[in-house]
């Protein structure tokens, strides 16, 4: 029998594949220890839905959400004088946080921590011991959890991805010149009413060499455009889409179609304050208003300028049980494949939903919040009487 759909109407595809892949040794001996129960397979696949209607009406409602971040002490001091190292990878995106556990956090650190990803966009913590009820839970804390109507789960824990590239290349094939899946800039489930904020990954297993993650900073990619340029997509709207397609019920023969939905091309985060180019190849189909060709090049611009300036990127090595909890409103990663599936690579994920994206046309950016503008942008600024 299929397992259960999240929303009872949901008809299932097909019936779900029997894997048949072994778990990696950390893997298992994690989720042993966790008490999940293994003994129905490995991992759990909720019934796939096949119509789009059936998926547009997913939490297709609004609600109420208050960032973490926003209650938090500006200076951290409860997380950051509770570590024993705070390192900035990079000067503008990613910080690794040494000596604390996630799953022991108060719930004060917990605020700090939200507010210092949407600062510095993704941070890590290495040596930890969570299990994926703990993640789940932590998670909960920044909104509410996601849970995919047909990716893999941990069995038992709805909400609990299972990422593991060697089981998705037994779908959809992976190779050196198409690896695929998680090895494309993107962000997380763009086309929801209420978008991704944090993400948490946590990597059990991780290949000996290679499988290493990219993040790219959205603040920044919006700074690196010119304040004129900056004037031409604020307050602009785009269309973003689902990662998976589905069937219109009442024209199945049209083919794969995607669920879509308009949000602000710029958002404002809730915490910081600060604008972030908020756009990515995989996902963002078109800018609402303009002809296709106009929006072809604009969002060919906005990904280049997004994904090709190494300086607001931060490229992270995992080792064994890391965790990296990332903002989707202010970045955009890419997983690479060069480890070819020669070895395994596991881990669980938890994305928390957050508001609904909005612009705020007062906000100032990053760089100009926290001071650190250089004279020729005060100067460009300027001369657009966008500065005193
Ligand atoms: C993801 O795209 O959410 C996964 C990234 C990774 O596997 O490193």
């Amino acid at each position: 029998m299929a397992p259960a759909a999240i929303d009872p109407s949901i008809v299932d595809v097909a019936e779900p594949r029997k894997d048949s892949l072994d778990l990696p040794k950390n893997a298992r001996e994690r989720l042993e220890k966790s008490g999940v129960d293994l003994s129905n397979g490995y991992p759990y696949r909720p019934s796939r839905p096949l119509y789009l209607d059936d998926v547009y009406r997913i939490r297709d409602y609004d609600r109420a959400h208050v960032d973490p971040g926003t209650r938090a002490d500006p200076e951290k001091k409860a997380l950051l004088s509770a570590a024993k190292d705070v390192i900035h990878l990079t000067k503008h995106i990613g910080t690794e946080i040494v000596g604390l556990q996630l799953k022991d956090l108060t719930d004060e650190q917990k605020d700090e921590l939200g507010l210092l990803i949407a600062e510095r966009s993704v941070v890590f913590f290495r040596d930890q011991d969570i299990s994926p009820q703990q993640q789940k839970k932590l998670g909960e804390w920044y909104g509410e959890v996601e849970v995919h109507p047909q990716v893999a789960q941990v069995p038992g824990i709805p909400g609990v991805t299972v990422l593991w590239p060697a089981l998705q290349a037994t779908e959809f094939p992976a190779s050196f010149r198409r690896p695929g899946g998680a090895s494309r800039w993107h962000s997380d489930l763009v086309h929801e009413r209420q978008p991704a904020g944090v993400t948490h990954l946590h990597n059990d297993t991780i290949p000996s060499i290679g499988g290493d993650t990219l993040w790219a900073s959205g603040y920044a990619a919006y700074e690196k455009l010119s304040p004129a340029f900056r004037q031409i997509i604020d307050g602009r709207t785009a269309i973003y889409r689902s990662a998976h397609p589905y069937l219109d019920r009442k024209n199945p023969e049209a083919g794969p179609k995607y669920v879509e939905r308009e949000h602000p091309l710029v958002r404002v985060h809730p915490a910081t304050g600060w604008k972030a180019l908020w756009v990515n190849r995989a996902m963002t189909d078109r800018i609402v208003g303009l002809d296709k060709a106009e929006s072809d090049v604009i969002l060919g611009y906005l990904y280049d300028v997004y994904e090709k300036n190494v300086d607001i990127q931060v490229r992270f090595k995992w080792s064994p049980r890391t965790s990296a909890l990332w903002d989707n409103r202010i970045t955009i990663h890419n997983a690479s494949w060069d480890y070819e599936g020669a070895e395994p690579r596991h881990g669980t994920r938890v994305t928390a939903l957050a508001e609904k994206p909005f612009f705020d046309p007062s906000a100032k950016s990053r760089r100009e919040a926290l001071g650190v503008l250089g004279s020729d942008e005060v100067e460009e600024l300027k001369r657009l009487n966008l500065k005193e």
